[in-house]
């Protein structure tokens, strides 16, 4: 297996160091590096992915909309959430998924929670691939009110003006906005009146997140951005491998790592 992960830029990136514990725990042999790979510049590496060069991908920023014209097909997660964060090879064909959604429902469901009413704060990329992963009834908030009934029309959903929520009202709120990562990390993108709820954050650099502080100390119950990380790469490594890897270790390899830096 050659595996890589594509961005720019990509030298923080942690897939690299969790696809290769996992490839060394199933004991194939294989390797997944970090390729930087300029905007404009796919041509090369989906040369190299045809050629049987590289076996597989991750896509990071910018690249997750602009591969698309260059893969044969898309998995329905891919083009639902209109991105690509993992190509993988069937005979011929470049197959073109989504997994950043599916990852963060896989975290969510670990914790055993019982989500009925979502509430999602933001309506980027991000939220875009976790709504189209969802099952359960969602409210997008975000602070561009027109950005969250664009999401709501296309997903049948309902939006909120990120300053007309009432907390009161779900059971598991997700920001999916960059509002309190490093280095801004002393930001949060909502005060948590009256939440009772589950409070995730898909941010996982730093961890826990100035929001999940607060939610800790509020004692509500908190989910971070490891879980989704870990639950994303895990679809795509059972993509590139057939195998089902260790959510459990991959999660420990990623906390240890982001304890180190
Ligand atoms: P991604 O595609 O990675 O999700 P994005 O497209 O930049 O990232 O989306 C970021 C989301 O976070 C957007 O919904 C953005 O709100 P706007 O639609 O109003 O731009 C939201 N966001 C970014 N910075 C924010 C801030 N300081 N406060 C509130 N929301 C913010």
């Amino acid at each position: 297996m050659r595996l890589a992960v594509i961005g720019h830029p990509i030298a923080h990136s942690l897939s690299p160091m969790l696809h290769s514990a996992w490839l060394e725990a199933a004991g194939l042999f294989g390797c997944y590096t970090a390729l930087d790979v300029e905007p404009g510049r796919l041509d090369t590496v989906i040369r190299r992915l045809r050629d049987g060069e590289l076996d597989g991908l991750n896509v990071t920023i910018p690249h997750k909309e602009a591969i698309i014209p260059y893969l044969d097909r898309l998995e329905e997660s891919a083009s639902r959430a209109g991105a690509v964060n993992t190509v993988y090879r069937i005979g011929n064909e470049l197959i073109g998924a989504n997994t950043d959604g599916t990852g963060f429902v896989k975290s969510l469901e670990r914790t055993g929670h019982v989500s009925k009413d979502i509430l999602i704060i933001g309506a980027g990329g991000a939220a875009r691939g976790i709504i189209s992963a969802l099952k359960t009834k969602v409210t997008v908030a975000n602070r561009t009110y027109e950005h969250a009934l664009r999401l709501a029309a296309e997903f049948d959903c309902e939006a909120l003006p990120l300053d007309a929520v009432d907390l009161k009202s779900f059971d598991t709120i997700i920001n999916t906005t960059p509002v309190g990562m490093s280095p801004n990390t002393l930001q949060s993108p909502l005060v948590l009146d009256g939440a009772t709820a589950l409070v995730c954050d898909i941010i996982y650099r730093p961890t826990p997140t100035l929001l999940l502080k607060e939610a800790a100390r509020l004692g509500l119950p908190t989910l971070d951005g490891v879980g989704m990380f870990v639950g994303q790469a895990a679809e795509a490594f059972t993509r590139f491998t057939g195998n089902t890897p260790d959510f459990a270790y991959g999660e420990q390899v990623i906390r240890k790592q982001l304890e180190e830096q």
